[in-house]
C-alpha cells in the first residue's frame, strides 16, 4: 500500500510499504477513505524528530471502511468507522474513569507516556499511523466509532481528534451561557473550540495572526483579534476590565513570537538524535508566547485550558502570576471517546450547529501529502485544514 512516512526534519514522503495484517483478535483493518493532517503532525515535522525513525507511517485522524475484523472486535466487514487518535482498551482503571488518553493497557511506560497514539513517534508507541491506504486498528473492540452512511466523510472525520479535543478544551475551561471565553489560535482546534464556546452560549474572542483564520471564525459568531500589543487590553476592557472567565490555548509549543523557544526548537531539530532527545527531556523547548498571553489575559480566579501540546520538561512558567491570580490550569491529550455521545448528535444535525461544513480548505490525493504538509505549516494558499484522500489516485488509474 501507499503511506505517508516521516523521513527527517520537514521531510515526509509517500512510500510503498507492506499492507497491515491482523496481529490479534481485537484488531481490525480499515481501508482509509479520508485522513486529515493535524497541527500535532507539525510537531513531528519539527521538534519531535529525535523520537521518530525514518519510514515511520504518520497520521492520526483517519476514517474508513472495515475490510478485516478480528473475531473479538464486534465490527463487521463493510462498517464505516472513525478511528480515535488515542488507542485505549476501554476497560482499565483509567478508561473506566473516562481518562482514555491515560489508558493503562496501552501506556508507553518505557517513555513515561500516556496511552499509545497512532503515528506519533516512539514516545507514543511507534504505532503505524493513518495517513495510508490501510490501517491496522489495535483495540478495535473499543476504539472505532461506527457511523452512518448518509453524510459525507468530512462531517464525521473530525470525531477522530479535533472535535473532541476542542470540546474537552471548552469543558475544561468550564464556560457556559453568559460566560466569556478567549481562544488563542484559530487553527482547526481553535476554530472548533471557539464555535463550541458560542454553541454553549458564551461570548467568544478568537485570536490569531492569520487573516483568513480570523475571517473563518468570524463567520461563526466569534469576535476576532490579531495578537497585537493592544489585544489583551481590548479584550480585558470588554470583560468588565477583568479579562475573560477562561482562555483556551489552542496554539501549543510552536507559537509565533517567542525567540528564546525558537532557538531551542532549531537546536532540538538539528542536534544529533540523542542530544536532541536530552534537550527535550531536560530543557525548555516550548515557545511559551501563547501560554504567557493566556495567563496574562484570563481574569483573576479564571481558568486556562490548554488544548495546544507542550513538550519540554523545564519550560519556564510564571509561577508568581499563576499563583497570585489564582488561576486554574487544565490540560491534556484528549479523552476522545469520553465526548462522542455529546458530539455525534451535533455532527449529524442537518443544521450543522458547529459549522463543520466550513473547515476543510483542501482535499488532495494521499500522494500530494508532502506538499500539503508544507502548505499547512506555512499557512499558504489559505490553508486551514487538509484532508488526504487515499483512494483518489486509484480512481484515475485504469
Ligand atoms: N490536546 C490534544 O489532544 C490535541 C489534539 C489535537 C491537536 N492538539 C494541539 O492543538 C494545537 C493546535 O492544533 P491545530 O491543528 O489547530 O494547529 P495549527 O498549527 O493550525 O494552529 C495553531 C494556530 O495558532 C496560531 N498562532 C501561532 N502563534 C500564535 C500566538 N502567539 N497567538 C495566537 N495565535 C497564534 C497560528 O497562526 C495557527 O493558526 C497544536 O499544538 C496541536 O498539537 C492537541
Ligand atoms: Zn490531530
Ligand atoms: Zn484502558
Amino acid at each position: 500500500m501507499r503511506a505517508v512516512t516521516w523521513q527527517g526534519k520537514r521531510t515526509m514522503s509517500v512510500e510503498t510499504v507492506p499492507d497491515p495484517v491482523l496481529h490479534s483478535p481485537d484488531d481490525a483493518i480499515i481501508e482509509v477513505t479520508s485522513t486529515a493532517i493535524c497541527g500535532s503532525d507539525l510537531h513531528l515535522y519539527e521538534v519531535l524528530g529525535p523520537f521518530m525513525d525514518p519510514g515511520d507511517i504518520v497520521g492520526h485522524e483517519p476514517m474508513g471502511i472495515v475490510v478485516e475484523a478480528g473475531r473479538d472486535t464486534r465490527l463487521a466487514v463493510g462498517d464505516r468507522v472513525v478511528v480515535p487518535f488515542t488507542i485505549s482498551c476501554g476497560r482499565c482503571w483509567m478508561c473506566s474513569r473516562g481518562l482514555f488518553s491515560q489508558c493503562e493497557t496501552t501506556q508507553v511506560t518505557e517513555h513515561g507516556s500516556g496511552a499509545a497514539l497512532f503515528g506519533y513517534s516512539r514516545l507514543y508507541g511507534s504505532v503505524p499511523g493513518g495517513q495510508a491506504e490501510f490501517l491496522r486498528v489495535p483495540h478495535a473492540d473499543f476504539g472505532p466509532i461506527r457511523v452512518g452512511t448518509e453524510l459525507p466523510d468530512h462531517r464525521y472525520l473530525f470525531l477522530s481528534d479535533i472535535l473532541p479535543t476542542a470540546w474537552q478544551g471548552v469543558r475544561y475551561a468550564g464556560v457556559g451561557a453568559g460566560d466569556t471565553l478567549a481562544v488563542l489560535g484559530l487553527g482547526p482546534v481553535g476554530q472548533f473550540a471557539a464555535r463550541i464556546g458560542v454553541h454553549r452560549g458564551a461570548r467568544v474572542f478568537g485570536i490569531d495572526p492569520v487573516p483568513e483564520r480570523r475571517e473563518m471564525a468570524a463567520r461563526h459568531g466569534v469576535e476576532v483579534f490579531d495578537p497585537g500589543s493592544d489585544t489583551i487590553a481590548a479584550i480585558r476592557e470588554v470583560c468588565g476590565g477583568r479579562g475573560p472567565d477562561a482562555v483556551v490555548d489552542a496554539v501549543g509549543m510552536e507559537a509565533h513570537g517567542s525567540p528564546l523557544g525558537g532557538a531551542a526548537h532549531a537546536a532540538v531539530g538539528l542536534l544529533p538524535d540523542a542530544l536532541g532527545r536530552r534537550l527535550m527531556e531536560t530543557g525548555g523547548v516550548d515557545r511559551l508566547a501563547a501560554l504567557h498571553a493566556a495567563i496574562d489575559l484570563v481574569r483573576r480566579g479564571g481558568t486556562v485550558s490548554l488544548s495546544g501540546v507542550y513538550g519540554g520538561q523545564a519550560s519556564p512558567m510564571p509561577m508568581l502570576t499563576l499563583f497570585d491570580k489564582q488561576i486554574q490550569l487544565r490540560m491534556g491529550q484528549c479523552n476522545v471517546k469520553r465526548w462522542i455521545d455529546d458530539l455525534l448528535p451535533l455532527v449529524e444535525d442537518p443544521a450543522d450547529p458547529l459549522g463543520i461544513d466550513d473547515l476543510v480548505t483542501h482535499r488532495v490525493p494521499l500522494g500530494a501529502a508532502p506538499q500539503a504538509y508544507a502548505m499547512f505549516q506555512q499557512k499558504s494558499d489559505g490553508c486551514i485544514k487538509v484532508v488526504l484522500d487515499p483512494r483518489k489516485e486509484h480512481h484515475v488509474q485504469p
